[in-house]
């Protein structure tokens, strides 16, 4: 136990030495397959120098990930903040429910600090939409115009959000996805991979839409749907 204290001491001292200024440091939350798209992301818009990595899970605490530190688990997020980094960004995807992306951006907030947007040089976003804060939109992502985007939002890799959609906090447009104009996505839903939505639908809070679905319905809170067209799939646990 000591040992690994003794670890993230010396990673900390290491990566964020005390009388460095911060002001363009951000700090990942998360160091797996989705980070690594999110600081590529970060590095290309050349606003923030990403510092540091925090993730659970022991085996990649003190490797390098994409040449940055893993400074160890979330347990350190006071002491960075103690350093002086004001700034982090959500490394953690969501492959199915987006409670734990949720959770770290609460976390975050209620310790003091802001969840930077990543938004990729080759996304396109309409002046017209309205963006939350800590939205990440990754390369050829395309959010239209009037578009209402909340909070902790990923629009990944090639999705597109047409005109009049309203996207609620947390959720995941995946890869791919596209949902045509006028289309609400409640809190917290995950709209899967090279999936459909007709113009209009109203998908629930906490929903799934499976991969490659084709919605044409309106998909009630806190169900999965997949298939086409898209029907509820007998399986929960989404919250
Ligand atoms: C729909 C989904 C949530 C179901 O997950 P799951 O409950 O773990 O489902 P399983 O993999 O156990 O599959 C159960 C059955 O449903 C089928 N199935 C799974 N996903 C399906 C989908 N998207 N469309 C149609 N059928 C699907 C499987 O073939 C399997 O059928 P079988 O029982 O006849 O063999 C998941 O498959 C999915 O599509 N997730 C989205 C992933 C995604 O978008 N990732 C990208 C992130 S960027």
């Amino acid at each position: 136990m000591l040992k690994q204290a003794e670890l993230h001491r010396a990673l900390l001292d290491r990566a964020l030495p005390k009388t460095t200024a911060w002001n363009d440091a951000v700090v990942g939350l998360a160091a797996g397959g989705h980070a690594k798209v999110v600081m590529e992301v970060i590095r290309a818009e050349g606003k923030y120098r990403v510092v540091g990595l925090v993730d659970a899970r022991e085996d990649l605490q003190g490797e390098d990930v994409l040449g940055v530190p893993v400074l160890g688990g979330d347990e350190l997020l006071e002491e960075i903040y103690a350093r002086g980094v004001r700034r982090v960004f959500i490394g953690l995807g969501a492959v199915q429910a987006t409670r734990s992306r949720a959770a770290l951006y609460e976390k975050a907030i209620d310790l003091g600090f802001e969840v930077v947007s990543a938004i990729h040089p080759a996304a396109v976003v309409s002046p017209s939409a309205r963006l939350g804060e800590g939205l990440t939109g990754m390369a050829g992502a395309i959010v239209g115009a009037e578009a209402q985007i909340g909070i902790n939002v990923i629009v990944n890799t090639g999705a597109i959000v047409e005109h009049g959609c309203t996207v609620g906090d947390h959720a995941h447009i995946a890869t791919g996805a596209r949902l045509a104009g006028d289309v609400a996505v409640g809190r917290g839903a995950m709209v899967g991979i090279g999936a459909c939505v007709r113009q209009g639908i109203k998908i629930g809070c906490n929903a799934i839409v499976g991969a490659g679905a084709v919605v044409v319905k309106d998909v009630p809170e806190g169900v999965v749907v997949a298939g086409v067209p898209a029907r509820i799939f007998p399986r929960m646990e989404t919250k």
